[in-house]
């Protein structure tokens, strides 16, 4: 079966990257919200982690730094991806904030097949569905907000002064209210992506950048579309690099 150049390396690279950040991020972050009335996960993540890395302040700081260090790390491993592809960076961008008409009756249709198991027809998606696109949607836009609030508090203890207390606390909702906003996301992304059956080549697409095109015709019907009537048969012009 004739298999389609989903991702490019680079592309695999940075989401894997980017996930790996997100992990230690997320999981150093409820770490350090050590008042277990705003902790969604209450006192033992915390207590846990301080004690995992010297316990008490000292634990804190450690969890601080860590925390700080992979923010910045994550900044510059998205940097890097920008400099090496740029071109797939900007597909990416274009293809998920173009919504084309269809796309809200795909969502709503699949959305009544998954939850209720009615809805009819699927109208023919791009190279991403509208599914995804709102959610790369949200991480493009919380990932900007998580960034730029972080910058905000990283800078706080050094150069920002004690007149900027609004700042800080404005920077610190954002912050939660980003990472919340991405967070629900992921958990539909990640059921979507890596636990439901019919994206089984997708996932597996995600290591390896190819697609039987099968599924390609099937679940992104208008890319593959636009990649016959380049007549490459591969992803030529219209992928992302
Ligand atoms: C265990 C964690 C994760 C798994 C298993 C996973 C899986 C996948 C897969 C299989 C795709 C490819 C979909 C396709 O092109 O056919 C994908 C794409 C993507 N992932 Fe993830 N991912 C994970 C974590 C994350 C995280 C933490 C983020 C960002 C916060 C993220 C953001 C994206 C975005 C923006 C795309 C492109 C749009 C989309 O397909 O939704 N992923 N992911």
């Amino acid at each position: 079966m004739r298999n389609i150049k989903r991702h490019d390396a680079s592309d695999i690279f940075i989401h894997w990257f980017n996930a790996g950040c997100w992990l230690v991020l997320l999981v150093t972050g409820l770490g350090l919200i050590k008042n277990e009335k705003l902790n969604p996960l209450g006192a033992w993540l915390p207590d846990g982690l301080r004690a995992l890395f010297g316990g008490g302040s000292a634990g804190g700081a450690v969890l601080l730094v860590i925390h700080e260090v992979v923010g910045v790390l994550w900044v510059l491993g998205l940097l890097a991806y920008l400099a090496v592809n740029a071109r797939g960076a900007r597909f990416f961008l274009k293809e998920i904030f173009s919504v084309r008409p269809g796309d809200f009756l795909w969502l709503i249709r699949k959305m009544g097949r998954m939850t209720l198991g009615i809805g009819g027809e699927l109208p023919p998606q791009g190279y991403y569905n509208m599914g995804q696109k709102a959610f790369a949607q949200a991480s493009v836009a919380g990932g900007l907000a998580i960034v730029l609030s972080g910058a905000v508090l990283l800078l706080s203890d050094k150069l920002l002064p004690a007149a900027a207390t609004g700042l800080i606390g404005w920077a610190v909702t954002l912050h939660y209210l980003a990472v919340g906003l991405v967070f629900a996301g992921l958990l539909v992304h990640i059921y979507m992506a890596a636990i439901s059956p019919e994206e089984k080549p997708g996932f597996r697409s995600m290591f390896t950048g190819h697609v039987p095109a099968d599924y390609a015709r099937h679940h992104h019907g208008l890319w593959l579309e636009t990649l016959d009537s380049s007549g490459s048969g591969e992803k030529g012009e219209t992928g992302p690099r």
